[in-house]
C-alpha cells in the first residue's frame, strides 16, 4: 500500500509543482491530511500545497514539501525542488537522509561517494539516481543556458529529525558552515599536518551560499586520477549505482581496503561454510583473537559486522574496539549509517563532536568507565593523551559495514573529491586546497601532538554519560 500511495503523491504533488510554479506559491494552502476543510469528500483531500523554502542562494533554491504519516508516525518522506541556475555548483555536502533526484529539466553532472570511492555521472532529463544518506556529493548544472530543475524524494527514515533534513556542507565558509570548522583550530593543523594560517585559507574563505555560480570545466578535461588512486583504501568505483545497497559477500570482495583482502576472504569463506553445514548455536567471538582491521603506528581498530559474526544481525548491532597510542588522534570521521556508543576500556582523551552547522557540540575528555554516544552523521574525532594508550570499545547501531567516512587525511573524502568543485566550495583555488589537503600522508590514526589546551569541562556535556560503569 505505501508504494501506491507514495506514488499517486508524487503524481499529484508533480501537478501541483507545476500549477505553483505558475501562480506563485500560495504557501499558506492547507495541509493536506488534515481533516476539516470540506471533510471526507473534499476534492484536495491529499493535495500538499504548502511548500517551505529551505536553501535561497544567488545561484538557486530548495523547497520542500512535507509529507505526513498517519497514525502518529512520522512522514516517511518528502518532496524536495531544487532549482540551479545556468553554470552553479551545489557545493559538496551529505544529508541525514536518502535522495532519489529525478532531473525534470536541464543537464546535471552529480559527483559523489560511493563505498569510500568517488563516482561521477552525467544526468539528462528524466534521469534517476539514487545518493545514499551520508553520502557526499555536489551537483554542477552543466546545460548550456538553462535551469536546472529536479525533483527528489526526501526518505526520513534514517532522518535526525531536525527539520525536513539536515545538510552537514564539506565545502563552505562563513556561509555556509563547513563541518570541519566544528573541530578545535590545534585538532584542525594536526589532523591536517598545515600551520594555522594555512587552515585559514580554507575555512576562512568567502562562500556566498550553498549553491554558488561557477565554470564548468571543459567536459573533455579528464578528472585527476592520481590523488585518489594513490591510496590503497581507494577504488574509483565503476559500478552505477543500481547496486547502491548490495552488502554482504560481494562486498566482501571488493574490499577497499587491499591488504586485507585476503583475510576478508578467508574469514568470509569460514563463516560461508560454518554456516552452510552447521545450524548449531553460534559460538562466541573473540576480539582479541581478531587481527585489527585497520593498523599503522598510531593504533589499530576492529570493527565487527555481521558478516563477520552473524548472531550480530540479528539485532543490527555492531562491534568496535579501538586501541590508540599515546598522543594520536584517530582523525576527524562520520559514521554515515550507524549512532555509536563508547566505554572507555582505559587511558584517557579527548573527543570532538562538531553540530551539522559547524559548530562544535562536545570536546570533551574522557577516561576509564566514561560512556559516550556519536549521533549518526556527527563529524567527531577522538585523541589519545600523552600519558598512555587510548582504549575504547563500543557499539554502533547497524550491523551492516558502516563505512566511516574520513574527513580528513590521505583516505579522505576531501582527497577522494578533491577538485574544482570541492575548491569552489570552499570558496579557494584548487591549488590553495590541495596545499591543505595533501600535506597529511597519514590515514585513519596520526602522529602525537600536543592536545589544546584543557578548557575545562563544557557545562554541556550532552554526549557523555559520566562514569556510569566500571571497567
Ligand atoms: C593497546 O596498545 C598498547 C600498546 O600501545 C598495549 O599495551 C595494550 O595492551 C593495548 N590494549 C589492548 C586492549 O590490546
Ligand atoms: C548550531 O546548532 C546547535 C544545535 O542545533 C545550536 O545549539 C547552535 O546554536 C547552532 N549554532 C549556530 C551558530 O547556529
Ligand atoms: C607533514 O608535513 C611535512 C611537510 O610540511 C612533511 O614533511 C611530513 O611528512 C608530513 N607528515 C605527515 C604525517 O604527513
Amino acid at each position: 500500500m505505501g508504494d501506491r500511495t507514495a506514488v499517486m503523491l508524487l503524481m499529484l504533488l508533480l501537478s501541483s509543482w507545476c500549477l505553483t510554479a505558475v501562480t506563485g506559491n500560495r504557501g499558506s494552502g492547507a495541509r493536506g491530511g488534515e481533516e476539516g476543510e470540506g471533510g471526507e469528500g473534499s476534492g484536495r483531500r491529499f493535495v500538499l500545497e504548502e511548500s517551505e523554502e529551505v536553501v535561497k542562494a544567488e545561484g538557486g533554491e530548495v523547497r520542500v514539501v512535507r509529507g505526513y504519516g498517519t497514525a502518529g508516525r512520522p512522514a516517511p518522506m518528502h518532496i524536495g525542488f531544487i532549482t540551479m541556475e545556468p553554470k552553479t555548483l551545489y557545493i559538496p555536502q551529505y544529508l541525514d537522509s536518502s535522495l532519489i533526484l529525478f532531473v525534470r529539466r536541464g543537464e546535471a553532472r552529480i559527483g559523489w561517494i560511493y563505498k569510500d570511492g568517488m563516482v561521477e555521472r552525467r544526468l539528462k532529463m528524466g534521469d534517476i539516481i539514487h545518493i545514499a544518506a551520508g553520502s557526499t556529493y555536489y551537483m554542477v548544472n552543466t546545460g548550456k543556458g538553462q535551469r536546472l530543475q529536479i525533483i527528489c524524494s526526501i526518505d526520513t527514515s534514517e532522518s535526525l529529525g531536525l527539520g525536513p533534513y539536515q545538510s552537514f556542507f564539506i565545502g563552505g565558509g562563513m556561509y555556509p558552515s563547513s563541518v570541519l570548522a566544528g573541530f578545535d583550530i590545534g585538532t584542525l593543523t594536526a589532523a591536517f599536518n598545515v600551520t594555522t594560517e594555512e587552515m585559514d585559507t580554507i575555512l576562512g574563505a568567502h562562500v556566498r551560499g550553498p549553491i554558488v555560480f561557477y565554470n564548468d570545466r571543459a567536459p573533455s578535461q579528464p578528472r585527476s586520477l592520481v590523488s585518489y588512486m594513490q591510496f590503497k583504501q581507494m577504488q574509483v568505483q565503476k559500478e552505477g549505482c543500481a547496486a547502491a545497497d548490495d552488502e554482504g559477500e560481494e562486498e566482501m570482495q571488493q574490499e577497499e581496503n587491499k591488504r586485507w583482502t585476503l583475510r576478508k576472504f578467508l574469514t568470509n569463506l569460514f563463516y560461508n561454510r560454518k554456516k552452510g553445514k552447521k545450524r548449531s548455536a553460534p559460538n562466541a567471538y573473540n576480539l582479541y583473537d581478531r587481527d585489527p582491521d585497520f593498523h599503522n603506528s598510531h593504533g589499530w581498530s576492529i570493527a565487527l559486522d555481521e558478516g563477520n559474526y552473524a548472531p550480530l544481525g540479528i539485532n543490527d548491532i555492531g562491534v568496535y574496539l579501538v586501541n590508540l597510542t599515546a598522543g594520536s588522534m584517530m582523525l576527524p570521521h562520520v559514521n554515515p549509517t550507524a549512532t555509536e556508543y563508547g566505554i572507555v576500556l582505559g587511558g584517557s582523551g579527548i573527543i570532538q563532536v562538531v553540530y551539522p552547522n559547524g559548530t562544535t557540540a562536545m570536546n570533551a575528555e574522557v577516561s576509564e568507565g566514561d560512556v559516550f554516544l556519536i549521533p549518526r552523521y556527527f563529524p567527531f574525532c577522538q585523541i589519545a593523551s600523552l600519558i598512555g594508550p587510548f582504549e575504547f570499545f563500543g557499539f554502533t547501531t547497524s550491523a551492516r559495514r558502516n563505512r566511516p567516512q574520513f574527513l580528513v587525511g590521505a583516505s579522505s573524502i576531501l582527497r577522494t573529491m578533491l577538485g574544482p568543485e570541492l575548491a569552489a566550495g570552499f570558496g579557494v583555488t584548487e591549488e590553495e586546497l590541495r596545499k591543505v589537503v595533501e600535506a597529511q600522508k597519514d590515514a585513519v590514526m596520526v602522529a602525537s601532538w600536543t592536545p589544546p589546551k584543557k578548557r575545562g569541562k563544557r557545562e554541556d556535556e550532552p554526549l557523555v554519560i559520566r562514569r556510569m560503569v566500571d571497567v
